[in-house]
């Protein structure tokens, strides 16, 4: 059986561009892999948070994983920073990793431009991110389309590291959805949707109500054409909600510009709301169920356990590689 591995930032309340890049596609690959699903606090505090709002969105993703259907009997959900083998790879893999490599990172540009202050971690976040996965001898990780190029650097590390020291690391393999890969932010459609975007109608949360919803939708900037018609470079605002409704629904974009046609953008825009709400509600009120259970709390200690047990014998591994450590004499 392959294993998956994959990760979401604890950095704000999620969007649906988490959700249909990612999430949902976790929840039908448990069915025949071998999965870890990781909440990675660690690589969100490469970026100032305010130290209760990061808790609280460290639980809040928890319950939203299991909310949409990860099944802890079938996957292993736990928080990056409760198995310290990820740090400790984290730096190992720093000592394979070139600044200049990581310095054309485009996430590290995009975050770091015109900013004063940007920490180191935010520069070597790929090398912690190489070992989350490194460490589960993942075969593929699924991930949104902004996630490449890191994959690529992981894979370049992984084989590095490999040729350098010792052949332990398997070489992870990317998967991208075909559709959904890119959700587009409402406002600026040509940007990616994001949770930390501060304009907030830019994004739809996971937790928006439906009204909300429905308003941001509406008020999504599309053109004056008036035609429901995928053409990404023209009609980037239109394109982006086809694409929504046709990864919340399963239709193909011909089918739904067919639906469409001649009718307008009023009504469209009221059934894209329509199917994002069918699909979050249920969601919602399973969250609300788990946030402030118990049950949320064992599930994260069994997962940290189970994930703990693997890490630390790939840890262990890349450690002797390494020559880290001493030669005990005792045993
Ligand atoms: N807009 C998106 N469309 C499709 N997939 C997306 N992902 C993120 N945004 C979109 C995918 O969600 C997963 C988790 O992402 P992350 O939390 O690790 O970090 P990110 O990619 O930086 O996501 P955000 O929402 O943009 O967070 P912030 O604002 O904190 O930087 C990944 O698989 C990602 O590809």
């Amino acid at each position: 059986m392959k294993t998956i591995f994959s990760g979401i930032q604890p950095s704000g309340m999620l969007t649906i561009g988490n959700y249909l890049g990612a999430m949902k596609h976790f929840v039908d690959l448990q069915e025949d892999h071998e999965c870890y699903f990781c909440i990675v606090d660690e690589h969100a505090i490469t970026v100032p948070q305010d130290r209760l709002k990061l808790r609280d969105n460290i639980r809040s993703l928890a319950a939203l994983y299991l909310a949409s259907g990860i099944d802890p009997d079938k996957s292993t959900l736990f928080i990056q920073s409760e198995v310290p083998a990820h740090t400790q790879l984290g730096w190992m893999m720093q000592t394979v990793s070139y600044i200049g490599e990581l310095e054309r990172m485009t996430q590290f540009k995009d975050k770091s431009a015109g900013k004063d202050g940007v920490s180191a971690a935010l520069l070597t976040y790929p090398p912690l991110m190489t070992a989350d996965i490194l460490l589960y001898n993942t075969n593929i990780v699924p991930v949104g389309e902004d996630q490449k190029q890191h994959l690529e650097l992981a894979r370049n590390l992984a084989q590095r590291f490999n040729r350098k020291y010792n052949d332990i690391f398997t070489l992870p393999e990317i998967s991208i959805p075909k559709v959904g890969a890119r959700i587009m932010s409402l406002q600026e459609p040509t940007k990616k949707m994001s949770k930390s975007d501060e304009n907030q109608k830019a994004s739809i949360f996971m937790l928006d109500d439906p009204k909300k919803i429905e308003k941001k939708i509406k008020s999504a900037v599309t053109d004056s054409e008036g035609i429901v018609k995928f053409d990404k470079a023209n009609k980037p605002g239109i394109s982006n909600l086809l694409t929504i409704y046709a990864s919340f629904t399963g239709d193909s974009i011909k089918d739904i510009e067919s639906k469409f046609e001649g009718i307008g953008y009023g009504p469209f825009k009221q059934a894209t709301a329509d199917v994002v709400i069918e699909t979050l509600q249920p969601i919602q009120e399973h969250y609300q169920a788990l946030i402030s259970s118990p049950e949320l709390d064992h599930i994260l200690d069994n997962g940290a356990e189970k994930a703990s047990l693997i890490a630390n014998k790939t840890l262990a591994k890349a450690k002797k590689a390494m020559g880290l450590a001493r030669v005990r004499k005792d045993k």
